[in-house]
Parts: C-alpha cells; structure tokens; sequence
C-alpha cells in the first residue's frame, strides 16, 4: 500500500510525515540480520509531530516534540516513543485543540493560555543529546525540556535559573573537556548569547555576542579553540510575525558573516569576515589549524531553502558540503565545494569535534525537491584519500540523520555504525537499520523492525551505557 497525498494538507502532516498519535512500549523487536552486541545503550530521534489539527498553516518545524527510542542490549531492541508533554501540550490537551499558532501564521492565544504557558509553545522537537547524565529534548526558540531516560518529561531546564533565553538544537559536546558549548538567539536583544556548561552541567560561562540585526542561527561549530557564529541574512521581523505575516525572512542584501571567537573570548574579541550571501542550517565539524586558521565543513544553499510565510520558493536552494576556511592572520575567508550533490543533516564521530576529522556522514539524495525535505541514502566522505561512498537505503524510502554509534573496542575513526530510521513508502513501515560505517557498500548489519511507522523527523544521537 503505498500513501496517497492529500493536496489541500500540507505536506508535511501526510505521508512520511504524517504524525503518529500512540505511544507505545514494545520488547523483543524482530531484527533481520545481528545488532553487534557492543551496541549497549539507547538511541533517540525527535521530531516535530502535531498533536491537533493546526490554527492556521502549518510549518515543518512546528509540531508538537515526540522522542522515539530504540534501547539495545546485547543484539536485542526494544522500542518506545512519547510526547515531550510540553505547558503549551497540556494546555491544548485540556482544551481539546490547538492553542498555538505556528511559524507561517502566527496566532496569539487566550489570555488564560499566555498567563499559563506564553505566547508559543516550547515544542522541544527538534533534538534529543544527553549531557551530564540528563536527557535534554531541544527547540532553539525555548530553553532545554528535560526528559527521562525512559522518555517521561521532567520539566524545563534552565541550569537552576542560570540560563536566559533559548538553547539552541545544535550544542556542541567537548571531547576532550566534557563541556557542552551552546548558544540562544532571540528577536530581541541580546540577539545571540554563548554559552558553556561543565563537564557536571553547570552553567559556567554567558556571553551576549553583538549583531547587527535579529537572525534565525540553526547551528554553529565550535573548535578546540574557537567557536564561530553564521551570522546570516535569514532576518526576523517580528512586526510581522505577530500581525500573522511573514517572521523569517531571506534578505540577501544584508550579505553574510562568518565571526571567530576565541574560545574564552568576549564580543569585542569576535573577527568577522564578510562573504556573499549563503544559507546554511547545518556544520558537519570544525577545527582550528597551528598556522591561524579555523576550517569549517557545512551544507551551503545559495538561499534559505524553506520559507516562514506563504511564498513559494522558485529557486532550488538544494544544500551540498562545502569548506570555509578563515584566516585569522589575513582576515581573508574562502569558500570550496567538496561535493555538488545535494545533502545535510550531516554528523561525525563525536569523538572528533572541535578538532580535524576525517570522515563525515551526510544524509544524501538523488531527487532533491524544496518543499519536501526527504533522503534516501547516507554518502561517507573521506577526506584523507578526497572519496566518498554511498549507501542508498531502497527504492522508495525515506530517511533521516545517519548518526555515528561508535565500537567501544574500535580504534579508527570509522569504527563503528551508521544508525537511521527508515521508512519504506510501499508498506508504510519503519526499520532502524544499522550499517557498518567502514563498508557502507555492505548490505545492513542488521534492520530492527519497528512496530510502527516513524515521521520523517529532525535529529537524534546514540547514548552508549558508558561513556
Ligand atoms: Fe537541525
């Protein structure tokens, strides 16, 4: 049975999409193939998955946040997936409906709603990572909600009231300090904040960093020794947001900058260096060089490649792995394209953060279309021989974020698996299939059967048992 598209809902509450209403618990999964037993550990996925029919026009990023987890142990798997139980959940599950408008059509809820919850909702939907033994769900517009490890929602987190403003989805975890470094942005000032919380989850270090004007910052990269900022044109205008316009808006003629700051540096101590306009949601790493230069590898579209109203993008705006490289000695900035296929969601061994890696994992596809965000394969780069390979999971799949689980006994960088939830379309079913991330030629290690199909979501990592 293949799903047949309704063409007056949004694409992105149908199909692949389509938001799953159960929450189920299921042991014992059936797996073809063998999980390697050094898998121990659980992997998480969130994703945007509304839980009422919508106010208004829905956006991709505007669902309610549901965590799915597939605990291993030994070769075998178990499943559950839950609700991050949000106020503004809650509150719409008390009512009986959605409270909430949503990023293409803003709404201000009741009076009742704002004195309870606010004027949005923190989704939580858009990353799941573990830091000092919690379990934080992300949103970048709202601060961390924190879950358990068995997905029951705590509560927001705010480092015991040190945190101000949002985190956000992408924080980055220090290798070789244990530190979480992360920044907020906001549409109004401060309009970005770094931040740093220790190795014990304390909230060590808040930095307000100067723009020029309110932007939509997804992402940024942080070094052994620097961290950098994409201070990119993708501008808020919350006037219109709030009247039920257009928030996000792509003005090119603000042109872009990329800022390099030193890691326990302050806003005056940011380098900037201009560059045409760009738009990048995510980097695959960065690393800083002995010669005075930080390198950063992302996924560059000419343009934001998803709009926040009701225009529709005539340009494709497909993103591809390219390679900024920053001179801090020259304060020159220049720009390569490693690949021209299109790709993101793009991840490493976490081992290798901050400093030089040299493979990295992109979720690939051969028919890129804008306004339906859909992979079907996973492309290895290997940047010390300049190759790459690819693993096309099926015909007629849809895909996610190839996350890297590495083996505890491994020594290479690449030793390790590729996990992804895959769903096939034909029979409308999700597998969490685990590749070999040395041979991705290689059929699956194994393909875990899930009891349930998965809506495409955004982003997960593996939390082996020991770390
Ligand atoms: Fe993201």
């Amino acid at each position: 049975m293949s799903i047949d598209l309704d063409p007056t809902v949004s694409p992105y509450l149908q199909g692949t999409f389509a938001p799953v209403h159960d929450e189920l618990d299921a042991a014992d999964l059936a797996v073809t193939g063998e999980i390697p037993a050094a898998l121990t550990g659980v992997y998480m996925r969130n994703g945007a998955n509304q839980a009422f029919p919508p106010l208004g026009r829905y956006h991709v990023f505007d669902g309610d946040g549901m965590v799915h987890a597939l605990y291993l142990e030994a070769g075998t798997a178990s499943y559950r997936n839950r609700f991050v139980e949000s106020r503004g959940l809650l509150a719409e599950r008390e009512a009986g409906r959605a409270l909430f408008g949503g990023l293409s059509q803003f709404t201000f809820p009741d009076e009742d709603t704002i004195a309870k919850v606010g004027i949005m909702k923190n989704t939580a939907n858009t990353n799941v990572i573990r830091h000092a033994n919690r379990y934080l769900a992300l949103m970048e517009g709202a601060p961390p909600t924190e879950l358990s490890r068995d997905l029951a929602t705590l509560g927001e987190f705010t480092y015991d009231g040190a945190l101000h403003g949002s985190m956000t989805a992408h924080p980055k975890w220090d290798p070789a300090t244990g530190e979480l470094l992360f920044f907020g942005y906001s549409p109004f000032p401060p309009f970005l904040r770094f931040h740093v919380a220790n190795r014990d989850g304390v909230l060590t270090r808040s930095v307000d960093i100067e723009l020029p004007r309110a932007v939509m910052m997804h992402d940024f990269v942080a070094t052994a020794e620097h961290v950098v900022f994409f201070d990119l044109p993708a501008v808020f205008d919350l006037d219109a947001m709030l009247s039920g316009g257009t928030g996000i808006r792509w003005e090119p003629e603000h042109g872009c900058r990329i800022g390099v700051l030193p890691r326990d540096g302050s806003s005056d101590d940011v380098t900037w260096f201009e560059l045409d306009p760009f738009f990048v949601f995510h980097f695959l790493n960065g690393w800083s060089t002995t010669d005075g230069k930080v390198v950063v590898d992302g996924c560059r579209a000419p343009r934001m490649p998803v709009t926040f109203g009701d225009e529709v993008l005539v340009e494709t705006a497909a993103p591809s792995l390219h390679r900024w490289t920053m001179d801090l000695r020259t304060g020159t900035a220049t720009t390569e394209q490693l690949d021209d296929r299109p790709g993101d969601f793009p991840r490493v061994n976490a081992h290798t953060e901050g400093t030089a890696n040299r493979f990295g994992y992109l979720a690939t596809t051969s028919a890129w279309g804008n306004d339906a965000i859909e992979f079907d394969g996973v492309t290895k780069y290997d940047h010390g021989t300049g190759t790459s390979s690819t693993h096309v999971y099926g015909t007629a799949v849809s895909a996610g974020e190839a996350v890297f689980a590495p083996d505890p006994a491994g020594t290479a960088e690449d030793d390790g698996w590729l996990l992804n939830l895959v769903t096939d379309k034909a029979t409308n079913t999700t597998d969490l299939v685990i590749l070999d991330a040395r041979d991705l030629a290689a059929a699956p290690v194994a393909r875990v059967h899930l009891p349930r199909r998965v809506p495409f979501g955004f982003h997960g990592n593996w939390m082996p048992e020991t770390r």
